[in-house]
């Protein structure tokens, strides 16, 4: 407790150094100091052993005495400790080493800062176009959704008879079971005959009427419309709208639909007045086909068929 306190150095290592240093330079000025103290008195030692002491008299390189040569390589060698201390220290001496590392460490983080930077650049354009691409996904796939699949359903006979008088021709019920089924809770889109030709609009389903008439009067609930154009905009939101006919609608609708549902009726009808367009089978690809004979509620014959669009 009351012993001697340690003395704790207040100076930090970079003092340090810089005081090592200095006392390096004093000691090499020093020595280069001596060197020439002793470099003079040796160069008047030889000079006098030659000349007063005649030692070497005889001896001379090209009629230049001997102590010349002596003093002059002695010299030479004090220049280059001359050059050392005070020429090579500073250029490449610690200091002018620890400069050249402090560039090239500074150089380094430049370089490695762009570096980081680029790459922060690439990665944000990275980024941003996996949301790009992310973001193309989802409004595709929702497009996808949205897509409805416009199909006609029609029941036809051998020779594309529809109807006659506005009126359907048969009455097959299974028929009009299939037809319930598969437009139950669909928009179902018609000319203005056809929609003339229900007793009353079918239930369950939303009906969309064409017509070129600009006052044409309908019960609550139904839509008419002026064009196909415009009854297909009013059914965007359904997945599965049908085109019910009659034969004008099929007619302008059969080359913009996704989908065929024909009931064929094995039968001719040769007193018809409406006709389903042919079926051009370079289009359209049948993919199931279901066959009903014909029995006590079924005057004929009659297959469900239906096509896709090649
Ligand atoms: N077998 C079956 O599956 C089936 C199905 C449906 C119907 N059918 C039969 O087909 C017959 C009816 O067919 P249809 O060809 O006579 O008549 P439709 O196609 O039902 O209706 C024709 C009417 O639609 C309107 N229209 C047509 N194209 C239009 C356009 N581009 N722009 C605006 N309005 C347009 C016109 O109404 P306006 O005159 O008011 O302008 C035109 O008179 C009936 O016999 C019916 O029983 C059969």
């Amino acid at each position: 407790m009351f012993g001697k306190k340690k003395q704790v150095s207040t100076i930090d290592k970079d003092q340090l150094e810089l005081i090592e240093n200095a006392q390096k330079r004093i000691r090499q000025k020093k020595r280069l100091y001596i060197h020439f103290v002793i470099f003079l008195i040796g160069a008047v030692f030889l000079i006098l052993a030659n000349t007063v002491l005649g030692i070497g008299k005889e001896f001379t390189i090209a009629g230049v005495d001997w102590f010349v040569y002596a003093i002059l390589a002695w010299l030479f060698l004090f220049a280059y400790h001359f050059f050392n201390v005070f020429i090579t220290n500073k250029f490449m001496g610690k200091d002018w080493e620890k400069q050249q590392l402090d560039k090239l460490v500074n150089q380094q983080q430049l370089r490695i800062e762009k570096l980081k930077q680029n790459f922060l650049k690439e990665e944000t354009k990275m980024a941003q176009s996996q949301a790009y691409n992310e973001a193309k996904a989802v409004e595709s796939s929702s497009e996808k959704k949205n897509s409805n699949e416009l199909t006609i359903i029609v029941a036809a006979g051998e020779k594309n008879a529809i109807g006659k008088d506005n009126d359907l021709i048969w009455h097959l019920s299974d028929d009009l079971k299939r037809f319930k089924k598969l437009t139950n809770g669909h928009h179902i889109i018609m000319g203005r005959k056809t929609f003339e030709s229900f007793p009353k609009p079918l239930p369950n389903r939303i009906h969309i009427v064409i017509t070129r008439q600009s006052d044409y009067n309908v019960p609550d609930g139904v839509i008419v419309v002026n064009s196909l154009e415009d009854a297909l905009d009013a059914a965007r939101k359904d997945n599965q709208p049908f085109i019910i006919g009659g034969g004008e609608i099929y007619k302008q609708s059969i080359n913009r639909v996704d989908k065929l549902e024909i009931t064929r009726v094995h039968s001719t009808f040769e007193d018809a007045d409406t006709f389903f367009p042919k079926i051009d089978t370079s289009i359209w690809r049948e993919v199931s086909r279901t066959t009903h004979d014909a029995d006590e509620k079924h005057a004929h014959a009659f297959s469900f068929i239906t096509y896709l669009k090649k």
